[in-house]
C-alpha cells in the first residue's frame, strides 16, 4: 500500500495520548507529578507505541478548574516545573518520534490573571476591553451556563466598576474578547511562544465560545464573520511552523462542525474531537445495535482531505450525552451510570469505560478495537490502557482524574509522598493500584496492556482508516458494525459485534480500485485482490466474492484487502 502524503499531515496517521502532567509521575516526591516524572515516562510511551502527546494545561494557575484557569499563557506552574524541563520533555518526546501538543486555552483567563485584575480597576483601565462587559441588567441565561451545578447566568456583576462581565465557564474564569484586535494578538503571540519552544501544535479549548457572537457584538473592531479569528489563527501558526496543527474542542452537531474545519478551503481547524460519534458509539453499547453508530458515522459531513476526526471513548471531561435525545440519554444512564453519583450536570457520565462495561474485557476490547478502527485517529486518556476506573467519590470531573497507578507499591508507584500529600487519591478499592497497574499489566501477556499496545501497533500500519473512503458495508446483524475504509490499491474491512450473542455473517467483498493514472482514459480500474486478517495475520479465502466472519460475544475482527501482487510485499 502507498501513501505518499504520510510524510506530513501527521495528524492524519497519528495515535494521540492526553496526560495531566500533575497526575501522571511525581519524580519529586512531592505529591504532584511534574515534568521530570513525565520525562522518565517517555520511553514507556514509546512502548505503547503513541505517536502525539496531548498535555493538559500546565501554565502557572490558581487551579480551580484544574489548569483551565490561568494566570500566565507563557508560564510553566512551578509545581510541574520549569521551561527547561519542559523544553527536555518535548526533545525526549521527539528523539523517540513523538509530538507534543498543548492546551490551548484562549475562550478565558482566570480571574487572577494580570489583564483581569487590570481590566477591573477602571472602566477606562487600558485592559477593560480585553473582557467582555455590560452596563445593563443582564437577561435570563441560565440555560447557557456550562456549569449548572456552580453557575445561574454567564454574566458575573463586578462591585468595583458596577458592571457585568462574560464567563461561558466558571465566573472566576472571565471571558476574553476575541474581537479585540489586542487580545488576537497577544493569542498569536502565546501560539508563537510556545512553538518556538518546540510544541508541535495544540488542542484548542472550547473553540465555539471564543467565536461566540456575544463577544463581536460589543465591538468595532472585528468586521463580519468570527471564523476569521480562526483563520487568522491558522494561517499564522502554518507561518511560524508549517507542519503545526490545531485540534479543537467543538461540541457542536456535525453540520455546524463542518464550519469549524473551515468549510471546502480547509483553513480553519485541522482536527476536531467527534463528539456526536462518541456518544452514537454509547448508545449503540447501551443497546448492543450498531444502527446509532451507523447513523453518525453516515452523518458526517465530507471534509476537506488535510483535515481529520478524532475518535475518543474518554477525555477529562464528564462523559457528555448531550447531543442524545433525552430518552437516549436515559437509555445510556440505565445501562452505564444509573445511580445518581454516576452523573453530571444532567448531561453526562463520572465514570471511566471498564466500570460502565462491567468490567468484561471481551467488551472492553471490542469498545477499543472498535474506536481504533473508525475513520479518523484515535485519542487515548492516561489509564485507559490499564482499565484504570474512576473514584465516584472525588468531586466531579475530578473522579477520572486520579493519579496514574504505576505498579501496586505505595501510591500506585506514582508519588514517594505521604498519601496525605496527594494531589489527588488514587482509586480506592477493587480500582486500586493493587489490582489494575502497568508493572503487573506489562508481563501478563494476556492483559489490556498488551491488548492496546497491539492495538496501536496495528492501527500505526492501517493508514486506510485515517485517510480512506469510509463504506458501511450491508449485512443483516443490528449488532455489528461493518465498515470498509478504500484508498486506492488497499482497504481495511472491520467488524464488530456489540451484542453478547454470538453472530455470523456474510460480506460481500468490493474489489479494490487501481490508483488512478494521470491521463488514463478508462479512470480507475478493478484489480485482483486478496484479503488477509490483521489479528492473524493470515490469509482469508472468500467464496464467491464473499468474506464470512463468525464473531463471538463481543468479537471484532480486521481485514486487509490488498492486491494480490502486493502479498508479500514488505
Ligand atoms: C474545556 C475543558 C474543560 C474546562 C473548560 C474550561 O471544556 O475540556 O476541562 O473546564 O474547557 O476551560
Amino acid at each position: 500500500m502507498q501513501i505518499t502524503e504520510t510524510s506530513d499531515l501527521w495528524w492524519k496517521s497519528a495515535v494521540i495520548y492526553c496526560l495531566d502532567i500533575e497526575t501522571f509521575l511525581d519524580a519529586n516526591g512531592d505529591g504532584s507529578g511534574d515534568l521530570g516524572g513525565l520525562a522518565r515516562r517517555m520511553d514507556y510511551l514509546n512502548e505503547l507505541g503513541i505517536t502525539c502527546l496531548w498535555l493538559m494545561p500546565f501554565y502557572p494557575s490558581p487551579d480551580r478548574d484544574d489548569g483551565y484557569d490561568i494566570v500566565d499563557f507563557y508560564g510553566v506552574d512551578p509545581r510541574l516545573g520549569n521551561h527547561g524541563e519542559l523544553v527536555e520533555v518535548i526533545r525526549t518526546a521527539h528523539d523517540r518520534g513523538i509530538r507534543v501538543i498543548a492546551d490551548l486555552v484562549i475562550n478565558h483567563t482566570s480571574d487572577k490573571h494580570p489583564w483581569f485584575r487590570e481590566a477591573r480597576r477602571s472602566k477606562d483601565n487600558r485592559y477593560r476591553d480585553f473582557y467582555v462587559w455590560r452596563d445593563t441588567p443582564p437577561p435570563d441565561t441560565h440555560t447557557q451556563v456550562v456549569f449548572p451545578d456552580k453557575e445561574t447566568s454567564v454574566w458575573q456583576f463586578d462591585e468595583r466598576t458596577e458592571e457585568w462581565y462574560l464567563h461561558h465557564f466558571y465566573k472566576y474564569q472571565p471571558d476574553l474578547n476575541t474581537s479585540n484586535p489586542d487580545v488576537r494578538r497577544e493569542i498569536l503571540r502565546i501560539i508563537g511562544f510556545w512553538l518556538q519552544l518546540g510544541i508541535d501544535g495544540f488542542r484548542v479549548d472550547a473553540v465555539p465560545y471564543f467565536l461566540s457572537s456575544d463577544k463581536t457584538s460589543p465591538s468595532e473592531s472585528m468586521p463580519g464573520d468570527p471564523h476569521l479569528v480562526l483563520k487568522s489563527i491558522r494561517s499564522f501558526l502554518e507561518r511560524r511552523k508549517g507542519s503545526a496543527m490545531m485540534l479543537g474542542e467543538v461540541n457542536l452537531p456535525y453540520d455546524q462542525q463542518l464550519a469549524y474545519f473551515g468549510g471546502e478551503a480547509g483553513d480553519e481547524l485541522n482536527q476536531m474531537f467527534d463528539f456526536v460519534g462518541m456518544q452514537a458509539a454509547y448508545l449503540s453499547f447501551a443497546r448492543e445495535d450498531a444502527t446509532p453508530l451507523k447513523e453518525a458515522l453516515l452523518a458526517r459531513p465530507p471534509i476537506h482531505a488535510t483535515c481529520a476526526w478524532a475518535n475518543f471513548l474518554r477525555n477529562h471531561d464528564e462523559l457528555t450525552l448531550d447531543k442524545l435525545s433525552e430518552s437516549e440519554r436515559q437509555e445510556v444512564f440505565d445501562a452505564f451510570g444509573p445511580e445518581e453519583n454516576m452523573q453530571l450536570y444532567g448531561r453526562g457520565l463520572k465514570r471511566r469505560l471498564p466500570s460502565m462495561l462491567g468490567g468484561d474485557p471481551r467488551r472492553i476490547r471490542m469498545a477499543y478495537s472498535l474506536m481504533f478502527s473508525l475513520p479518523g485517529t484515535p485519542a487515548l486518556y492516561y489509564g485507559e490502557e490499564i482499565g484504570m476506573i474512576e473514584d465516584l467519590e472525588a468531586e466531579g470531573r475530578m473522579a477520572v482524574r486520579t493519579p496514574m497507578q504505576w505498579s501496586d507499591r505505595p501510591n500506585g508507584g506514582f508519588s514517594t509522598t505521604e498519601p496525605r500529600h496527594l494531589v489527588q487519591r488514587l482509586v480506592p478499592d477493587g480500582g486500586s493500584p493493587e489490582h489494575i497497574n502497568v508493572a503487573r499489566q506489562r508481563h501478563e501477556g494476556d492483559s489490556l496492556w498488551n491488548f492496546i499496545r497491539d492495538l496501536i501497533g496495528l492501527r500505526r500500519t492501517c493508514n486506510e482508516l485515517g485517510w480512506g473512503e469510509v463504506s458501511i458495508l450491508d449485512q443483516p446483524a443490528p449488532s455489528v458494525l461493518a465498515h470498509r475504509c478504500d484508498l486506492p490499491g488497499a482497504a481495511i474491512i472491520a467488524v464488530h459485534n456489540l451484542a453478547s450473542e454470538a453472530v455470523t455473517i456474510d460480506l460481500s467483498v468490493d474489489a479494490l480500485t487501481s490508483e488512478t493514472m494521470e491521463g488514463d482514459p478508462d479512470g480507475p480500474k478493478p484489480v485482483p485482490f486478496v484479503c488477509v486478517d490483521l489479528w492473524g495475520p493470515h490469509r482469508v479465502e472468500l467464496e464467491n466474492g464473499v468474506l464470512r466472519v463468525a464473531l463471538p460475544a463481543y468479537g471484532y475482527r480486521w481485514f486487509r484487502i490488498l492486491e494480490a501482487d502486493d502479498l508479500d510485499a514488505p
